[in-house]
């Protein structure tokens, strides 16, 4: 019997699950004809359980994506997908709509049209390009261009301004950092005192406590600030605590926008974004930090894919330093000019109108800093990855968190750092 291990965790036989979805189906929406349900099992989806269908409208026979949000082991209504995708495409956002969904409070359930063969992901593209493969990477570059700008420009003529901090506080995306750094979050559960690290090149594992407090020299450049500096740091910037008197600027975010979430069209010429459960308005410090950090400096550090460089680690007294060849990462090239596209087409035009409707932009680019840097350190567990052997999974992602709150030690950083300056 095969079983397959569906997100709420048990094991069950596959085609059982495929009854039970179907089952669920029908429940949620009952009018819509749809057969050949199969569940899809993938490591990816955390977060929703989703299947292939075949939908039948006026005797025509569409391909479906079906999906259902999970939200601690419960159904949940996908924070209004459907409502989200909606307010993002009307203010602009090249996005994805779905087909239907359901309302009813029981059964949510989202119907998309399924992804043709013509239509890639932007992850697996990236993928494939670590494979050796970055011809068709390159060929869709252009048209993820094209989506940032339409993105950046959707943002900008979306921009509010409200007198107190509060709707900051509130935002769907400050939410999602809020939960990973809150008291007894991610933060506190992936670095305990005692949590060990083990850096290739060192003789032995280091402890989190000890870690911490080191200085930094990231390819021999000097940080002058500690992993518990920036941790610290990003604690009071993103729960916005002791920022009475700060207004809120915000724009319009999906808030989740990295390549997983992006397809391309071969067909017709577009790049647009799905999966929008975490959108809405978002302070625009951070509301591109994802997208920038898990296209550009994140996959070169090996947080998806295997950067198959090796990073060579020194301890010396209070210093800790690494080497590691950035610029030798299969998809170097491809990575800094995705970044320079978000770069120009999102931050600065967003940055520059927060500054017009009249924002303390040092203040603003703090939180950007930390927003950035959180993703390095609470995306995944960097201890566990780096305990995978035989890969250089998670290599850099440590030196990643400082390179990101300085803005320094890539090209499209120094180049972020060198444009925000200007504004
Ligand atoms: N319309 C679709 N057709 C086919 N596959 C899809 C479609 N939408 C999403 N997927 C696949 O399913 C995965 C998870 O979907 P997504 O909407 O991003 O949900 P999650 O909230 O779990 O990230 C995506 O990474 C993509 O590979
Ligand atoms: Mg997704």
């Amino acid at each position: 019997m095969t079983t397959s291990t569906i997100s709420a965790g048990q094991s069950v036989d596959v085609a059982q699950a495929n009854l039970l979805f179907a089952e669920y189906v029908n429940r949620a929406q009952p009018e819509l004809i749809i057969s050949d349900i199969k569940i899809n099992q993938t490591a990816v989806a955390l977060n929703s359980i989703s299947a292939m269908a075949n939908l039948a409208i006026d005797n025509e026979i569409t391909p479906v994506f079906l999906k259902i949000h999970i939200e601690n082991g419960q159904v949940s209504s996908g924070n209004d997908e459907y409502k989200n995708s909606r307010i993002l495409a009307d203010s602009g956002w090249p996005i994805v709509l779905p087909l239907y969904e359901s309302d009813n409070q029981e059964y949510p359930l989202l119907v998309y049209r399924a992804f043709q063969k013509n239509e890639r992901v932007l992850f697996d593209q990236i993928q494939d390009s670590y494979e050796g493969d970055t011809a068709s990477l390159n060929q869709i570059l252009p048209k993820v261009d094209e989506f940032h700008n339409a993105a950046g420009k959707a943002q900008v003529s979306s921009l509010v301004v409200t007198d107190s901090v509060e709707a900051s506080r509130k935002a769907q995306l400050q939410i999602f950092f809020g939960r990973r750094l809150d008291v007894g979050s991610r933060a506190d559960q992936w670095f305990t005192s005692e949590r060990s690290f083990k850096l290739p090149g060192l003789d032995n594992p280091i402890e989190w406590n000890e870690l911490k407090r080191k200085n930094w020299v990231v390819n021999g450049e000097k940080y002058g600030v500690t992993l518990g500096d920036v941790l610290e740091i990003a604690r009071a910037e993103l729960l916005f605590k002791n920022q009475t008197g700060r207004k809120s600027y915000l724009v319009s975010a999906h808030g989740d926008d990295h390549p997983g979430n992006i397809v391309s069209s071969f067909e017709d010429n577009s790049a647009r974004v799905f999966d929008p459960a975490a959108a809405g308005l978002a302070p625009g410090s951070m509301a591109n930090a994802k997208a920038l950090a898990h296209t550009g400096l994140l996959p070169m550090s090996g947080m998806y894919y295997d950067p198959k460089i090796q990073a060579q680690y020194q301890l010396k007294g209070n210093d800790i330093s690494v080497e590691y060849g950035f610029a030798a990462t299969p998809v170097f090239k491809e990575h800094e000019a995705l970044a320079r596209q978000i770069i120009d087409s999102r931050f600065i035009p967003v940055f520059k109108s927060m500054k017009a409707a009249g924002a303390d932009i040092q203040s603003e680019f703090a939180t950007l800093k930390s927003a950035l840097a959180m993703c390095a350190l609470l995306t995944v567990d960097t201890a566990k990855l780096l305990e995978q052997p035989q890969t250089h999974k998670g290599i850099m992602l440590l030196p990643a968190t400082l390179m990101f709150s300085q803005l320094s030690g890539l090209p499209s950083l120094d180049y972020l750092k060198q444009e925000l300056a200007k504004i």
